[in-house]
């Protein structure tokens, strides 16, 4: 028979906890109590650093003495030393304090649930003093949390109105942030992206209005304006409206023209940053877009524009200076006019480039040029948007190759 305890949920605000003990169990305990506006105190011969520079504690540094549960309204003993654990469970006993003992759950008047939270949600998890257990049901509970799916049968939320800009990441489902998965699911209106993580619409209950806003490169495509309308009227309508973009919302993702007409309009509006492309995509092949001693900086660049537009904004000929990496986005098409513009800036045509189309998704690929054939290798292998192109020696790296797939 498992130890039976009762659940109770403490209002420690301005109140005595005394730690003793500075070590990993207190590391580990102070920020819920601090965040519970607890008054701690830590007695510990040798607190980690971490505990020692918390500025909401009050560190005391020495060994324990009795006497020091004076005032306490909670105790955790958690040093290394049994006995000193024993101590202070004999002194919280004799004074009614309940205390934690961390050596030997068994031996304190109270135990640690393994807990969490969601919004304004908090749980905690007892298994009898089996903490994998415990730890491992408060896993599955804050994953079913942020899981949008398991959200909605579990609990009933609604969002307060108003809108969303959620970076949904390169494209596979599990690229999005935690946060951005759960505002999805609280969605009463999602408008979404061609190449935000399309299969997460699939999770969507029958209630959730669905607006596709696809912007097909050349191809058919929703007006911006038309969009920040829908925005902002759905929000006035009362409802909770999640914007799903792919990458970041900001990085040529018009996340903040978004964010104006919201803010123009009096629609209350969040921004959540999202996993993007520029870094992801090389990632993603095995290419990091800096390396210590090859690459000390990397340029982002969109190649919605040819370099002789008059609407380009990018000085090319500086560009075609650099040593480290470029990065270009939207540049399939006119891959070689940006690839020429680079050779006539002085680039030279043996520096390394590779193509990522499609990464995170199952049909990613990788394909290897240099900037002299970039475009003829581009046209041979027929590379498709959406794809990055990285410049410069990192995309002579071939680490996805050598590495040990986990
Ligand atoms: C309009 S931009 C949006 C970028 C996005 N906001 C981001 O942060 O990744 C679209 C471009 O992003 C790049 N892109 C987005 N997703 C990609 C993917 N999964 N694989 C390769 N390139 C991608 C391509 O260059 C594409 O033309």
């Amino acid at each position: 028979m498992v130890q039976a305890h009762y659940l109770a949920g403490l209002d420690l605000r301005g109140r005595r906890v005394v730690v003793v003990g500075g070590g990993s169990v207190a590391q580990r305990r102070i920020p819920n109590l601090v965040a519970a506006g607890a008054d701690v105190h830590v007695i510990a011969i040798d607190p980690t650093p971490t505990v020692e520079s918390e500025p909401a504690i009050t560190v005391h540094q020495r060994a324990y003495a009795e006497g020091d549960l004076d005032g306490a309204w909670y105790a955790i003993a958690c040093t290394d030393d049994p006995d000193v654990n024993a101590a202070v469970v004999a002194e919280a006993t004799e004074a009614r304090v309940f205390c934690v003992r961390a050596d030997d759950g068994k031996a304190g008047t109270a135990v640690t649930p393994a807990s969490g939270h969601h919004r304004d949600l908090q749980f905690g998890v007892l298994a009898g003093g089996d903490h994998r257990r415990s730890a491992a049901v408060r896993a599955a509970i804050t994953a079913a949390f942020a899981d949008g799916s398991s959200l909605t049968v579990t609990e009933s939320v609604s969002h307060a109105p108003g809108v969303a800009l959620v970076g949904g990441g390169p494209g596979a489902a599990d690229l999005i942030t935690v946060r951005g998965r759960r505002l999805l699911a609280e969605a009463d209106v999602v408008v979404a992206d061609r190449l935000a993580p399309v299969s997460l619409l699939d999770e969507l209950g029958p209630q959730v209005e669905l607006i596709d806003a696809a912007k097909v490169p050349y191809g058919r495509a929703m007006r911006q304006e038309k969009i920040n309308e829908i925005l902002v009227a759905r929000a006035k309508a009362g409802k909770f409206v999640v914007r799903l973009k792919g990458g970041d919302p900001y990085v040529y993702g018009r996340g903040f023209e978004e964010l104006q007409a919201c803010v123009d309009a009096g629609v209350p509006v969040t921004v959540v940053p999202g996993v993007t492309s520029p870094i992801s995509a090389p990632e993603l092949a095995g290419i990091p877009v800096t390396h210590r001693g090859v690459a000390h900086e990397f340029v982002v660049v969109s190649g919605h524009v040819a370099p002789d537009h008059p609407d380009s904004l990018t000085d090319w000929s500086a560009l075609a200076r650099l040593r480290g990496t470029i990065v270009l986005m939207m540049a399939v098409k006119r891959i070689d006019a940006f690839a020429q513009a680079l050779l006539d800036g002085g680039r030279p045509g043996a520096t390394p480039v590779a193509f990522i189309e499609n990464a995170s998704r199952p049909d990613q690929r990788l394909i290897r040029a240099d900037l002299a054939d970039a475009a003829r290798v581009a046209g041979e292998q027929n590379l498709i948007a959406p794809a990055i192109a990285v410049i410069g020696p990192v995309a002579g790296f071939t680490d996805a190759d050598r590495a040990v797939p986990l």
